[in-house]
């Protein structure tokens, strides 16, 4: 265990424990995008940025990645640390202004609306949550990023169609903006996938990916459950019989 102070109030963590998770035990709030508690974190955005002060130094550090140190003395909101985040944020938000979380962030921050850059027309910020889920998470790394700098973007290989994109969503559910396109299409129904190819319902559209792939029919109560890559891929691994997703999981009950 290690004993630091964060915002003049002391807080014992188990040693490895990042700055963030030590504030967030004391219930000091400190803002972040790319960071998720599932994933790993990788310290991109800077958002969640820290003063740290050792004898006279002090040292702005992120901290989703810092590790909690004995005797360490942490301020989460000093002027020169507001004045990052709401500089990351007008940033974020002339890249991306139509994401909700960023527009939330703003307000909550008081960044007030600024027209010295220009939009890129995407939501994607290239916070890495869905590269690093499809990774870390679902095991297929089916997506990456392209460009750099402001140009970055999430996207599949060489902007063709994810071939290892097996549908199940968690990109879309870890994307802090709502950058990623996923629609499910019903019986009867006419989608056109993003790689110009056409799908009948029932079917999941991934635009981001340009994928477009069947959703399972269940046999007891016919409804469209999941894509069926995804069920491959899940009985593949875990060495479930043939038929076992032949029926959803609430006619399995
Ligand atoms: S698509 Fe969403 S999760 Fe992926 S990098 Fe862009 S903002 Fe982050
Ligand atoms: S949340 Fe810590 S760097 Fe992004």
């Amino acid at each position: 265990m290690v004993t630091l102070k964060i915002d003049e109030m002391p807080v014992r963590v188990p040693e490895g424990s990042t700055l963030l998770q030590a504030a967030q035990k004391l219930g000091i709030w400190i803002p972040t995008l790319c960071h998720h508690e599932a994933l790993t974190p990788t310290g991109g955005c800077r958002l969640c940025v820290v003063e740290i002060k050792r004898d006279t130094t002090s040292q702005v550090v992120s901290s989703c990645v810092y590790k909690a140190e004995e005797g360490l003395e942490v301020q989460t909101a000093t002027e020169k640390i507001r004045g990052i985040r709401r500089c990351i944020i007008e940033l974020l938000l002339a890249e991306a202004p139509g994401a909700k979380v960023l527009q939330d962030l703003a307000r909550d921050l008081g960044v007030k609306p600024v027209k010295r850059f220009s939009p890129r027309g995407e939501l994607c910020i290239a916070c890495g949550r869905c590269v690093r889920a499809c990774s870390e998470i679902v095991g297929v790394s089916a997506i990456g990023f392209a460009k750099r700098g402001y140009e970055k973007l999430a996207v599949s290989p060489f902007y063709e169609r994810a071939e290892n994109c097996i549908g199940c969503g968690t990109c879309a559910e870890v994307c802090p903006t709502g950058a990623i396109r996923l629609t499910d299409i019903a019986e009867g129904e006419t989608a056109y996938a993003a790689d110009g190819t056409t799908i009948q319902g029932p079917a999941r559209i991934i635009e981001n990916w340009k994928v477009a792939l069947k959703l399972k029919t269940c046999k007891e109560c016919g409804e469209a459950f999941a894509p069926e890559n995804q069920l491959a891929y899940f009985s593949n691994k875990a060495g479930l019989p043939e038929n076992y997703y032949d029926v959803c999981r609430h006619c399995r009950t």
